[in-house]
């Protein structure tokens, strides 16, 4: 890998900003101050500093972000993004989020740079878990539970099988779903003649909100926590 895409990667520098460091005699790898910005390295395992200060490079980064209402999950937008509650690095290191929650929907979204990883957990093949703590109003009965659970019609597409625990005499509770349509809930709650008034995402793939976060706050995920997630999209 060329020495100023490795500095891009870290999030160390932009490309530009990059070449002018190198060539300022600002990086050194393997201990050596390295001027040509096009020079090769084995990201890893080049020892490569900035300034005296190594630099962590990593292939893919994974994040637990805890979102907070008011923020589009995308990269870019007209409104503030999830991105913008994150490291300002992770933009130019190719992270994004894996799959969206709505505007007003809180909790776990991953973002990551591992497409293909990605790719898969929101693959309807591998039918990731995806769990949803909810408010809802009019609360509802046992008979509108025992139909989101077989699946309803939300215009011209029957939900597959979920699973509802309701609470609070049905004003509030949680549902499992496998898939991810288009405000999928909300429309579940609609077709069974309610309406959500509060989702918040607490489990995916595998792996459960950390409640230590609070909203807005972020985390990198563990090598366990990465590696429940590769089985959860079917890697071995
Ligand atoms: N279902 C919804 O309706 N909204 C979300 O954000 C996620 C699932």
């Amino acid at each position: 890998m060329r020495l100023d895409r490795f500095l891009g990667e870290t999030g160390a520098a932009s490309r530009s900003e990059a070449t002018k460091l190198i060539r300022a005699s600002k990086v050194s790898v393997n201990g050596e101050v390295i001027r040509d910005p096009s020079r090769h390295i084995d990201p890893e395992t080049a020892q490569v500093t900035l300034a005296g200060v190594p630099l962590l490079w990593r292939k893919f980064i994974y994040v637990m972000l805890n979102k907070p209402q008011g923020y589009v999950s995308a990269t870019e937008d007209r409104g503030p993004t999830v991105m913008e509650l994150l490291d300002p690095a992770f933009v130019r290191m190719g992270l994004f989020p894996c799959g969206r929650l709505d505007i007003d929907t809180t909790g776990f979204l991953l973002v990551t740079n591992d497409g293909a990883l990605g790719h898969e957990l929101l693959s309807p093949k591998h039918h990731v878990d995806k769990t949803y703590r909810y408010r809802c109003d009019p609360p509802i009965g046992e008979e509108q539970r025992m139909r989101l659970e077989a699946g309803v019609d939300i215009g011209g597409l029957i939900t597959r099988p979920a699973e509802v625990v309701c609470t609070d005499g049905g004003a509030g509770g949680e549902i499992t779903i496998r898939e991810g349509k288009f405000h999928q809930i909300k429309r579940m709650f609609e077709a069974v003649g309610s309406k959500i008034t509060e989702l918040e995402r607490i489990r995916f793939g595998g792996l459960t909100l950390d409640e230590s976060l609070a909203r807005g706050e972020w985390r990198y995920l563990t090598p366990e926590e990465e590696e429940i997630l590769r089985r959860s999209a079917g890697r071995k």
